[in-house]
């Protein structure tokens, strides 16, 4: 398994757990974080044995945001020139699941971060805000975007205008995470869900998430006819015969991802 500077890499059986670590600057998203974590992402994608990956921080933080030291000295050119975060697209780019395990602050990037991976399970202790207004900035990683689907225009706004944060409590009734979970639980709780859905048929694990994903892209209409597509698609795999036959056999389904 390739080391990294700033990220920590294992694997649980079927499940890639990836844990941010810059303690010292509460996990900020510099430009190596985002190298990292792309190679992380690319390398968990490619290998079979991995079903579901899961990306967590620490207690205190998940991410306090981008790197805000890396940013300050930064103009238009540079920062349009180099399309900066435009990386993030990899991540999101992953084509199975990412689970965000968040404890502590999730800010500003750090937000923006869990709102790419596919579901967030959040620590009693989350925190998640986007406070780039009180750096006389805005969201630039899809927080702008991706809040208000997932909270309403109200909330985002609020948030993004005010910059305040939003406790777990809050962030699970305003759907923005599935579940809450007891800090000292949150990771094994986080690879025991990534388990459930890496011991899956590897198929229809990829195509449940393109579907829902698709629905965040596209019409109603579209986005049915697309679902029905894949479904009609996936009884062209091996899995889903043997899915179906293992269920009237009253017997566990044994996968090939083929
Ligand atoms: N970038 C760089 N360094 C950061 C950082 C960030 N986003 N957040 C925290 N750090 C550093 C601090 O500078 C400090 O380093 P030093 O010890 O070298 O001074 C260290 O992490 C610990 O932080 P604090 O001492 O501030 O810890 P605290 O417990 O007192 O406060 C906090 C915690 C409220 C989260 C506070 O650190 C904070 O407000 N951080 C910035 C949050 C923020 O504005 N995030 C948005 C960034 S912009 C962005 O993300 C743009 C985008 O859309 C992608």
């Amino acid at each position: 398994m390739a080391d990294y500077e700033t990220l920590l890499v294992e694997q649980r059986g079927r499940v890639t757990l990836i844990t941010l670590n810059r303690p010292q600057a509460l996990n900020a998203l510099n430009s190596q974080v985002l190298a990292d974590l792309i190679a992380a992402l690319e390398a968990f994608d490619a290998d079979e044995t991995q079903g579901c990956a899961v990306l967590t921080g620490n207690d205190k933080a998940f991410a306090a945001g981008a790197d805000i030291k890396e940013m300050s000295d930064q103009g238009f050119a540079t920062m349009y020139g180099s399309n900066f975060f435009g990386g993030y697209e990899r991540v999101t780019a992953t084509r199975k699941p990412v689970i965000a395990a968040v404890a502590g602050y999730a800010l500003g990037g750090g937000c923006e971060l869990a709102m790419m991976c596919d579901f967030i399970l959040a620590a009693d202790n989350a925190k998640f805000g986007q406070p780039e207004i009180k750096l006389a900035v805005t969201p630039g990683m899809g927080g702008s975007q991706r809040l208000p689907r997932a909270v309403g225009k109200a909330k985002a706004m609020e948030m993004c205008l005010t910059g305040r944060m939003m406790g777990a409590e809050e962030a699970e009734r305003s759907g923005l995470v599935a579940r809450i979970v007891p800090l000292a639980e949150l990771v094994e709780d986080a690879v025991k869900t990534a388990t459930t859905i890496a011991e899956m048929a590897p198929l229809a694990v990829k195509a449940n998430k393109e579907m829902v994903n698709a629905a965040f892209e596209t019409t109603l209409t579209m986005g049915v006819q697309f679902e029905r597509r894949l479904f009609h698609g996936i009884f062209g795999s091996d899995d889903q015969s043997e899915g179906m036959a293992a269920f009237v056999e009253k017997r566990p389904g044994k996968w090939t991802g083929r």
